[in-house]
């Protein structure tokens, strides 16, 4: 470990030039597709990082409250379940405040954040090792399941699986099967992970937390569009798009657009090419999935974790699960 307080996985280098060609790539795909499409990842720059903070500030967007609540209520016992020595592990950390509540019931353990960003992580380390001076903070940069798998076969400690925030809810159904079966793989027996869920409920709810009052969501999203403007020479005119977030009931999910209000056609500069687009025409952004506790116990059954606790805020609006790894 360097004295910066992470590691580097080099075989995964991954710079900004990369992240630019990365985004370039989907642009010029997405935007090319009908419908078009372009993946919410990009959103979070700089400025989208700070909006999305807003966003867990406002009254209608109540999943952070819900889960802060419960991390709150039940970080001792998360903790002592997981037992020590331990290494928390946090997979899509942003600010790490909701983290900071597990590891104020955690001292001896290590923190231990991931996260392919190395600007990103010279923040967080920064910030967890001032939150938390007598805490071990020692990050990796790299994609979740090589800095899992690099992790699991040096540690020789138990691993805590932080996943927070319904992250998981922007995978597809099969995608976050996928995503917890390498979860599984990339552990050993006994390791634990905690996986924050948002839970179907009232339908109003959802919209309203996807369509605050404040405007501060439809900023966040059309940020792609800003971001385009600002990194690739685009020349959308954020005026003509609007924001547009509605709740499939089959699917159960919250689906994101930014939709262009008017026919139009826009230069990307950067790209050496414009868009065509008609009146209405919609660009998808997001999904965030919603669950039953019937859908968790199934996913849980069926990627090779047992259940060890279901905790839940006051008004059950939003749930975490500890799962422990079970092998052969
Ligand atoms: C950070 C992905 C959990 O889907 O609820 C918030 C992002 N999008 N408002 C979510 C988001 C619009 C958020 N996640």
């Amino acid at each position: 470990m360097s004295n910066e307080g992470y590691t580097r996985l080099d075989r995964h280098a991954h710079t900004a030039a990369d992240d630019l060609r990365q985004f370039t790539l989907d642009v010029l795909h997405g935007l090319s597709e009908k419908p078009k499409r372009l993946p919410s990842r990009w959103i979070y720059d700089e400025h989208g990082s700070r909006l999305f903070n807003d966003i867990c500030e406002l009254q209608e967007y109540y999943p952070t409250r819900c889960e802060a609540e419960i991390l709150h209520a039940h970080a001792r016992d998360i903790v002592a379940a997981a037992g020590a020595p331990l290494d928390v592990i946090d997979l899509g950390a942003g600010d790490g405040r909701k983290s900071s509540i597990l590891l104020e019931a955690a001292s001896g353990a290590r923190y231990v954040p991931i996260d392919i960003s190395e600007s990103a992580m010279q923040e967080l380390v920064a910030a967890m090792r001032q939150r938390h001076p007598g805490i071990e903070v020692s990050g990796i940069i790299g994609e979740y399941f090589d800095a899992l798998n690099w992790l699991s076969t040096r540690s020789g400690r138990r691993s805590l699986v932080l996943f927070l925030g319904s992250n998981i809810g922007n995978f597809s159904k099969v995608q976050a099967r996928v995503f917890l079966r390498q979860l599984w793989e990339a552990l050993n027996p006994g390791d634990l992970v905690l996986i924050g869920w948002d839970l179907k409920k009232d339908i109003d709810l959802l919209i309203d937390a996807y369509n605050d009052a404040k405007g501060v969501t439809a900023k966040f999203n059309t940020n792609l569009l800003a971001r385009i403007n600002r990194e690739l020479g685009g020349e959308f005119n954020l005026e003509q798009f609007r924001h547009y977030a509605t709740y499939d009931v089959y699917s159960g999910a919250i689906e994101s657009y930014i939709v262009s209000m008017v026919r139009q056609t826009v230069a990307v500069k950067g790209l050496r090419t414009s868009f065509d687009f008609d009146e209405w025409e919609p660009i998808h952004t997001e999904y965030s999935y919603k669950y039953l506790q019937a859908d968790i116990d199934a996913l849980a059954a069926a990627t090779g974790f047992a259940g060890v606790a279901q905790y839940h805020d006051s008004r059950r609006w939003f749930t975490d699960s500890l799962w422990k790894v079970v092998k052969d």
